[in-house]
């Protein structure tokens, strides 16, 4: 009451001053914003203040109308500004002036292994959002892909903690560059769908440390992010919108993050949990139906009426309230408030060019026994199937879903470009071609037989000269999709058998796959080359057939381990997914009983198990020499840094790049460590015999694991190696150096 009366005072004072013609101080641009967000924190009621930490609609939250604050509209996130939706409703608003551009997913611009692509696509989301108003993207998502069943592992950034690291932070700094704010998700833990808001996970404090958050902590540390999204999983026994190990005692006192934590849509269970462990802003709960009733069903978030009452009755004080009002005024002022934004461009020339861009620098190649690139004089009878040719990718898989100005499919790209191209669908998967209301594409209804479907293109395939088969994932339930993970490793649809039975007709094939997670590939060894093609965007076709014809020249690196089955991953092999249900049925407890061994961590251990392909790979349609890497010294002191230099040389006939990766291997340690980590790469562009010098520089940081005795990221003196080369499993220079 007495802050009531306090905030009415203030309101009073500042009228009198704006009277007298005085910039207020919280408008006053030539303050420093700590000050601005003070006078302006002085001003606000009560209610003022619990309106500005929930939604008011399914996106946007209030600012402060009487004090000039507009409001905040936030909109996923991350591969392109989502369509309007309705104010309280899931479905398409049907506006005329927010289709897109789709960039290509997240895990495709891991597979670029180049940092200034993640900033391009910070920068041009960042313009498409300014057009579209928008304040906050709800993106990138840097969760651990901890199994390839992962419904969402598209829209994250591999299993690699120091690839995730390296790449979100130039995207974060280039969104932000133009005034928008990310929204760095799901912190922390999410790294399966299944059961999403009743997993508990049970991991230790290095596997927490070392694999999950080294992400997010760059993104916030070096990134600057303005906003996370907390997950909607639970981190010992708490949900993680209002955990307050993550976020209070790690985020926010640990790493010093001064931004805002967003729940995620729906993810606030607790207003006594959501008042003291960190959360700032509620958004998406469910209104339990009152929108039919109440006046304002936004009134019934934990985080409003009840939040409100609690304080009227001195169940809190304003400590907490004012300490999540104050972020959100630093919001505000970063973006809303902020007026020197550049202008916002949506549908750009330069949009599109960058999508195409880093589309063509992800997509890897991961065979090719010769087929490949595509030469259109001598590869007359070209034949293309498979539905993934024809279907439309940015249209579904949950929040990231876009309605986008225009999508180039596979087949009409290569149609384009070669005159009597054949085309056959060869199987039937999923048809729908719409999501929250928005529709696109052709009909994909096809009322023929899966034999007469296969009997089709098994005919055309023994007139072709090559069969380009573009198949994989989808975005529908329970594939690439938000929600639910896959249930099962192999391909959908019956492609195997189709492959199989396309393979012995004509062995000139090779397999596009489209997907952000690997799948199984049966008859590998069958089929003369193999593209990962990922969810590519808007600018799909193109990079694709480009790639295929060697316009382009693959330069993309995997990401992830690809393994040859589900067994090869360490959280299959354990049994430890998805989880045990308590007896209650309510919580399932995953325990990440693999720890720090993820992905080429776990593999690396196996001794008599090779993947598919491993971490880091990627062909090339050219050829690479690495010389002899030397180095700067042999023994460095604990605020040294080292540097390893070799020459690389593009041997082969075509302009490529290759990425040069340098790992860590820890020779004398007093806990386990896994064989080796990335700890650097770089990749170099090179014309047919030219040689670079490539630098590869690390720290102490690159040494140290995270002690869960002390807390602290420690390095142990002693013997370490470096391990340099071309993937995680192709490390031809190997140099030894001391921590003194
Ligand atoms: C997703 C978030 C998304 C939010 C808003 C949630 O279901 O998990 O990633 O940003 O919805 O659409």
């Amino acid at each position: 009451m007495k802050q009531k009366l306090l905030s009415l005072v203030c309101c009073c004072l500042s009228a009198v001053t704006t009277a007298q013609g005085q910039t207020p101080v919280y408008l006053d641009e030539s303050k420093p914003i700590e000050q601005r967000i003070d006078d302006a924190l002085a001003r606000m009621t009560l209610d003022e203040k619990i309106a500005v930490i929930h939604a008011q609609s399914k996106f946007s939250s209030p600012g402060v109308k009487r004090l000039g604050f507009p409001d905040l509209w936030t909109d996923d996130g991350p591969h392109g500004v989502r369509p309007d939706v309705l104010w309280d409703e899931w479905v398409q608003a049907g506006q005329t002036n927010d289709s897109c551009v789709a960039f290509p997913a997240l895990t495709c611009l891991a597979a670029t292994w180049n940092p200034a692509m993640a900033r391009l696509y910070g920068e041009c989301l960042g313009e498409e959002a300014l057009y579209r108003k928008k304040s906050v993207i709800l993106g990138p998502g840097v969760n651990i892909y901890r199994t390839p069943l992962g419904g969402r592992n598209f829209e994250y950034m591999g299993e690699d903690p120091y690839l995730a690291s390296r790449m979100v932070v130039p995207y974060v700094q280039g969104l932000q560059s133009k005034g928008v704010a990310a929204c760095v998700k799901h912190y922390a833990l999410n790294n399966d769908e299944e059961y999403r808001h009743q997993v508990n996970v049970i991991v230790s404090d290095r596997a927490l440390h070392e694999i999950y958050l080294p992400a997010f902590k760059a993104a916030v540390q070096e990134g600057g992010a303005w906003s996370i999204m907390g997950a909607y999983n639970l981190y010992q026994n708490q949900h993680n919108c209002h955990n307050s190990i993550l976020l209070n005692k790690i985020l926010k006192q640990d790493w010093g993050f001064d931004g805002v934590v967003i729940s995620d849509w729906g993810g606030c269970h607790d207003t006594d949990e959501a008042v003291n462990n960190g959360l700032d802003l509620e958004m998406g709960t469910w209104t339990d139906g009152l929108t039919m009733g109440r006046t304002n069903a936004y009134d019934s978030y934990h985080m409003a009426e009840a939040y409100k009452q609690a304080i009227l009755q001195g169940k809190y004080t304003m400590k907490e309230l004012d300490e999540k009002v104050r972020r959100l005024l630093r919001l505000f002022y970063r973006t809303t408030m902020q007026h020197e934004k550049p202008f916002g461009f949506l549908c750009s020339d330069d949009h599109y060019a960058a999508a195409l861009k880093i589309a063509q620098e992800g997509i890897v190649l991961l065979k090719n026994e010769g087929l490949l690139p595509i030469n259109p004089a001598t590869t007359k009878r070209i034949l293309v199937v498979g539905e993934n040719a024809i279907k439309m990718m940015t249209v579904g898989g949950g929040s990231s879903s876009l309605k986008v100005q225009k999508e180039i499919l596979p087949l009409d790209a290569l149609q384009a470009r070669v005159a009597g191209l054949e085309y056959a669908r060869g199987y039937v998967g999923d048809t729908i071609q719409s999501f929250d209301g928005v529709t696109v594409g052709r009909s994909l209804r096809d009322m023929r037989s899966a034999e007469e479907l296969r009997a089709e293109a098994v005919e055309k395939a023994r007139l072709a000269d090559i069969v380009i088969f573009i198949g994989g994932l989808n975005k529908a339930g329970f594939q690439d999709s938000e929600g639910h993970d896959r249930q099962q490793y192999g391909l959908p649809y019956g492609q195997d058998e189709l492959i199989e039975a396309l393979v012995k007709v004509n062995p000139q094939l090779v397999y596009v796959n489209v997907s952000g997670n690997a799948v199984a590939m049966p008859w590998l060894s069958r089929v003369a080359a193999v593209v990962q093609a990922w969810f590519v965007g808007s600018q799909a076709g193109t990079a694709i057939a480009n790639v295929l014809f060697g316009d382009v020249n693959p330069s993309g690196k995997l990401p992830f381990t690809w393994y040859a089955s589900l067994d090869q991953c360490g959280a299959h092999a354990l049994s430890t997914y998805p989880g045990t249900w308590r007896a209650d049925h309510k919580i399932i407890d995953e325990e990440y009983k693999e720890g720090i061994f993820v992905g080429y961590r776990w593999m690396d251990r196996q001794k008599k198990q090779s993947p598919l392909f491993p971490f880091g790979y990627g062909l090339s349609y050219t050829t690479f020499k690495l010389g002899k890497a030397t180095a700067d010294k042999q023994e460095l002191t604990a605020d040294d840094k080292i540097t390893f230099t070799l020459p690389v040389t593009n041997t082969g006939s075509v302009a490529g790049a290759e990425t040069i990766q340098l790992y860590v291997s820890d020779l004398q340690s007093s806990v386990e460590r896994p064989v080796k980590e990335l700890k650097a790469f770089q990749k170099v562009f090179l014309l047919p015999g030219e040689t670079k010098q490539v630098s590869l520089t690390i720290d102490c940081s690159a040494l140290s694991f995270y002690n869960d005795q002390t807390g602290q990221w420690t390095a142990e003196p002693g013997e370490f190696k470096a391990l340099i080369g071309t993937s995680s499993k192709n490390l031809i220079n190997d140099y030894k150096f001391r921590l003194k």
